[in-house]
This record gives C-alpha cells, sequence and structure tokens, in this order.
C-alpha cells in the first residue's frame, strides 16, 4: 500500500480532527502518502482531494468539527456516483479507503467496496454513538459533556425561578446520548426511543416531587422519543407548572474533543492504517472493553446496537 486516501461523511463529531491527525501521522510514519478528500463523498465524486503531510494535521488536535469538512451525499448513493468517485480514486494513485462517519458513511463505504473492491475501512466517528461493534463512536464524548454542561446551566435558572425544563437532544433514532446526560446530569426523568413512557407517570413524579419541595425539575428527551416541545405542552397542561423546553441542537456537535474522544480517536484512526497495511478490506473499527478491535462492515447493517436499560432504572432510582 503506498497511497491511501481518507475522508469524513455525514454529522460532523468532535474528535474527527484527532483521527484524521491519526491516520496521516501513522501512515506517513510507515512510508505511506494520504490523499485528503474534502466534503466527504461528494467531494470524493467531484475529485475535490489534496495531498496531506504531517503539517497538514499540525494544530487540529484539539478542534472540533472536521478540516476535510463533511456532507451527505444522494449522488453516491448510485452506482454512477460511485463509479465517478472510483475513477477519482484511480486517478489520484489511491489504493485504500479510511472513511471516518456513522452507520450511513458505513454504508456508502461498503457498497463502494462491493461495487469497485477498492479496499475500505470505516471508522465509527457520530456523536449519536448508534454504531453496533464499538462501545463507543468518536464524538459521542464530547456531545455528552455537551450537554451534562448545558443541564448544569439550565438547571441554575431554573431553580431560581422554580421551573421544569424539558432539554431536547439529539441521537436521531438512538437514546444514548439522552440516557447517558440524563444519569450524569441528575435528570428526573429521560425519555428515550428504545422504552415507551407515560406522561401521566412523568407528571406525577414532578408532582410528588413539587410537593417536598424541590425547586426544579429536568426532564431529558432524546429527539427520536418524542418532541421536547410537545412533552412541554403536554407537561405543563397536566401540572400546571412552570414550563419551559430547550432544544441544544447542533451546539452539542461543536466544541474541543474530550480527552476520552482524543484517544479514541488516535487507536481507532491508527488502527484503521494498520488494517490497510495488512490487506484487509471491507472492515469497521471499534472499541470493545478497552481494546480496539475490527469487524466486518456488514455486521454493522445486520446488527442493532443495544442501548443499557438497566441505566435508566438506575437513573429513575437516583432521582426519586
Ligand atoms: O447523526 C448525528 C446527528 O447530529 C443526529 O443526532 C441528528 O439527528 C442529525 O445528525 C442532525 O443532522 P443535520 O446536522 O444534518 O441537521
Amino acid at each position: 500500500m503506498q497511497r491511501i486516501g481518507i475522508l469524513t461523511s455525514g454529522g460532523d463529531a468532535s474528535g474527527m480532527n484527532s483521527a484524521i491527525r491519526a491516520v496521516v501521522r501513522k501512515a506517513i510514519y510507515h512510508g505511506i502518502e494520504v490523499v485528503g478528500i474534502n466534503r466527504g463523498y461528494s467531494g470524493f465524486i467531484d475529485g475535490d482531494m489534496q495531498s496531506m503531510n504531517l503539517g497538514s494535521v499540525a494544530d487540529i488536535i484539539h478542534r472540533g468539527g472536521t478540516i476535510l469538512r463533511t456532507a451527505r451525499s444522494r449522488e453516491f448513493a448510485t452506482s454512477e456516483g460511485k463509479t465517478k468517485a472510483y475513477k477519482n480514486a484511480v486517478q489520484a494513485g489511491i489504493q485504500g479507503l479510511i472513511v471516518i462517519g456513522g452507520d450511513g458513511s458505513f454504508r456508502g463505504a461498503a457498497d463502494f467496496y462491493e461495487q469497485h473492491q477498492l479496499p475500505v475501512i470505516g471508522v465509527p466517528g457520530t456523536i449519536d454513538n448508534d454504531i453496533f461493534g464499538t462501545d463507543y463512536s468518536i464524538g459521542f464524548d464530547t456531545a455528552v459533556n455537551n450537554v451534562v454542561d448545558a443541564i448544569n446551566k439550565i438547571r441554575d435558572t431554573a431553580t431560581s425561578h422554580e421551573r421544569t425544563f424539558i432539554i431536547e437532544v439529539m441521537g436521531r433514532d438512538c437514546g444514548a446520548i439522552a440516557l447517558t446526560a440524563g444519569l450524569a446530569g441528575g435528570a428526573e426523568s429521560i425519555i428515550i426511543p428504545e422504552v415507551p413512557f407515560d406522561i401521566k407517570e412523568i407528571c406525577a413524579k414532578l408532582m410528588r416531587g413539587v410537593k417536598r419541595g424541590k425547586l426544579h425539575s429536568m426532564i431529558v428527551v432524546a429527539e427520536g422519543a418524542a418532541g421536547g416541545l410537545k412533552v412541554g405542552q403536554d407537561i405543563k397542561t397536566l401540572t400546571g407548572t412552570d414550563t419551559k423546553v430547550t432544544i441544544l441542537g447542533h451546539l452539542q456537535r461543536g466544541g474541543s474533543p474530550t480527552v476520552l474522544d482524543r484517544v479514541l480517536a488516535a487507536r481507532m484512526g491508527a488502527k484503521a492504517v494498520e488494517l490497510l497495511m495488512d490487506g484487509q478490506a471491507n472492515k469497521a473499527v471499534g472499541m470493545h472493553c478497552e481494546k480496539i478491535v475490527s469487524y466486518e462492515l456488514e455486521t454493522v447493517f445486520k446488527n442493532k446496537k443495544e442501548l443499557n436499560i438497566d441505566i435508566l432504572e438506575l437513573a429513575k432510582i437516583l432521582s426519586i
């Protein structure tokens, strides 16, 4: 393997830059050249790429977002789109490709491999932490810390005004962000798509808190479970409490990556290069029980990552 390509795809996640840095430096260390492909699969189709050197990834380890930028490409889902990208890869002398992104990006990588047999390795980078085969994806820890930071701040104003706050968080169809941040932020209730919820039960708990003198209530809602505005409206109607809704939105995705995300990204990026050097293809990198592992890309689509629902039970007990 003499030259590899790297791209970031789908929603950006903090720590992607740390992964890019790891790929570029690890590859150069082993005498392999690296081509950075801009704007994900869209840039791949357009041939928007440049060669990278040690300096290309200097001073980015602490930055959120992705220096390669990212996109969601409909064209890459077509056979013609993939062929255009493949021609660009051949012209640039790319012999292996590392894709940092979520499950949609992994699907694109697997289909690309099937159509053109260019070796691809997927590195999980998404705040949603919904990729099967890895305990954590790059960006999740930073996002959860962002959410907890916001909960802490909202708690101050919630207490001052004796209000109920509904905090809607991202995660697409997965409740991992809500569950983890809800436990860490001391939420009274956590609403996630994986477990049906009863709004009356949530309201009854809230009112028990009010009766025993609690000055505020925090309810964390995963976007995939319910709209925060609707939950807020229902709670206001059923309890009559002063209820406010905060939709955290894209601020969850930004900011300097946490140590955990930086270390995860460094280890996963380096592993992806090792796999290509080893002649492997169509694989994903993951972390399982602190070890960096690899597995077939296909297994990501054939399995659903299970949330640890015990955490919800624990959060319920601790917020009694
Ligand atoms: O997959 C990451 C994610 O942030 C989801 O949690 C969210 O639903 C989605 O992307 C938002 O996408 P966009 O940035 O395109 O609005």
